[in-house]
């Protein structure tokens, strides 16, 4: 038997399951791609696809026939090729030829067709949160790891330059031990009409709020703006901070908060969206705490990148990173600041590294186990907020300790004929 040294032993054990049940592709071989759900970013991922490269969109799916077809129109524009339109994601996974899909409907839908797709053997970028509940994400976990494909979550601000220098800087210990981070999002929501009425003809309302509960649709529980309705985007710590929340925990080197303690309401936009508008949060990590803040209305008294960026106290330095830009701020008076400005394209590159990931079957960098564990941090903080109450989490039984109402949060009750993918 041919000896393997320890690069090619390692390489191969770690290639392993990735190369399961198909052979090898050549690195510029042309990856074939559905897209589920044809909404906003479902299209922002499908230009960053062609963009990287050796991309053709094979399929689209979307439950507004309006959303299918402009969606359709623009790839067909884009390639040359008009690609399958289909309603169910279902008929899209039977697709012949397909090799990944991008998963860009909202939340409530994700842990189904993200393990729908890993069943299927395809490969999968699915947006962020990784799911609505933390069941779900487990289940998803677990199913990327049972199929052994390439999966990528879209926390494409790993890929942002400021965060990764800002990381670089920390992790080399310039600003000294970090004691505490505070992480904020505020702006003023642009809300859209709360009164129930008819939902569109082009959408199946319905299968939209699929596993979800079907609330009555209103322009703003439907596209764009269900990430404030508590049903299905569950609020903008879990739509928007969360890629903040990922970018701490990745710069502090961190997995799961200890405990997690929410305050906040609806104190201005009460009767127009049902998720607080005003919401500070508290989450103790090992390292130290992480507070995050947000506000949905009011005037922008800060510089729109105070209101926008994270704060790391160092017990030497502050550093302070938005996306485009990172400031080291030294301790004592008359110190000059350093302000570093680094633009990039975050999205391009994350979706990038995917496609290199299902061309040279290795693992990219952002996936399910750290999708995971970002989305159970926001959804924690949101139980602690829902519960009034403190929540204590034991990451290794992935249980809340002793908080029985909290803990029902964990998994909610799918709306029937759907069933929760959670077997535990
Ligand atoms: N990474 C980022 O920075 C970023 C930014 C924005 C949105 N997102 C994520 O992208 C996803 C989509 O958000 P969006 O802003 O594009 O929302 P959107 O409302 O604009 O689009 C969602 C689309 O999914 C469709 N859809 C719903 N249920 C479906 C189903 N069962 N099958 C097929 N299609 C279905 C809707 O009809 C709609 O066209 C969310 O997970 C969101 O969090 C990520």
């Amino acid at each position: 038997m041919q000896q393997l040294n320890r690069r090619q032993f390692l390489g191969g054990a770690l290639a392993a399951p990735l190369l399961s049940g198909r052979a090898l592709r050549a690195q510029d071989r042309t990856v074939r791609v559905g897209l589920i759900g044809c909404g906003w970013y479902g299209m922002v991922d499908v230009q960053a696809a062609f963009k990287a490269g050796g991309v053709e969109v094979v399929a689209l799916c979307d439950v507004d026939a309006g959303h299918l077809k402009q969606s359709a129109d623009k790839v067909e524009s884009l390639q040359g090729k008009r690609p399958q339109t289909l309603k169910l994601y279902q008929e899209l996974l039977e697709t012949k030829g397909l090799d990944a899909v991008i998963i860009a409907t909202p939340p409530h839908w994700h842990a189904l067709q993200f393990i729908a797709a890993m069943e299927k053997k395809l490969d999968c970028y699915c947006e962020k949160p990784m799911a609505y509940d933390i069941r779900e994400a487990r289940a998803m976990v677990e199913a990327a790891r049972k199929s052994g494909r390439v999966a990528q979550i879209g926390f494409q601000r790993r890929q942002a330059g400021a965060i990764r220098q800002a990381r670089d800087y920390i992790q080399a210990g310039n600003a000294g031990r970090i004691v505490q981070v505070d992480v904020q999002i505020h702006y003023e929501a642009v809300l859209k009409d709360p009164t129930p009425k008819a939902p569109p003809a082009e959408l199946d309302w319905d299968l939209w709020c699929g596993p979800g509960p079907k609330i009555p649709y209103s322009d703003q529980v439907g596209h764009m703006n269900w990430r404030l309705e508590k049903t299905s985007g569950h609020g903008h710590l879990v739509d928007w901070g969360i890629h903040l929340i990922d970018a701490t925990r990745w710069i502090l080197g961190e997995t799961s908060p200890q405990s997690v303690m929410a305050a906040g309401g609806l104190y201005q936009l009460a009767g127009k969206i049902t998720t607080p508008d005003t919401l500070t949060a508290v989450f103790e990590f090992d390292k130290c705490p992480v507070t995050w803040r947000h506000r949905l209305w009011g005037a922008a008294e800060y510089t729109p990148e105070i209101s926008n960026g994270i704060l790391f106290y160092g017990d030497k330095e502050t550093v302070f990173v938005t996306d485009n830009r990172w400031v080291t701020i030294p301790r004592g008076k008359g110190k000059e600041r350093k302000v570093n400005e680094a633009a990039s394209e975050a999205g391009l590159l994350q979706m990038a590294d995917f496609l290199d990931a299902v061309r040279a079957r290795r693992q990219p960098s952002c996936g399910p186990e750290e999708g995971f564990l970002s989305t159970a941090a926001v959804k924690l903080a949101m139980i602690s907020y829902e519960t009034g109450s403190k929540v204590t989490w034991d990451a290794m039984r992935e249980e809340i300790v002793g908080n029985k109402a909290a803990s029902r949060l964990l998994k909610r009750d799918y709306r029937a004929p759907y069933k929760h993918p959670y077997q535990g």
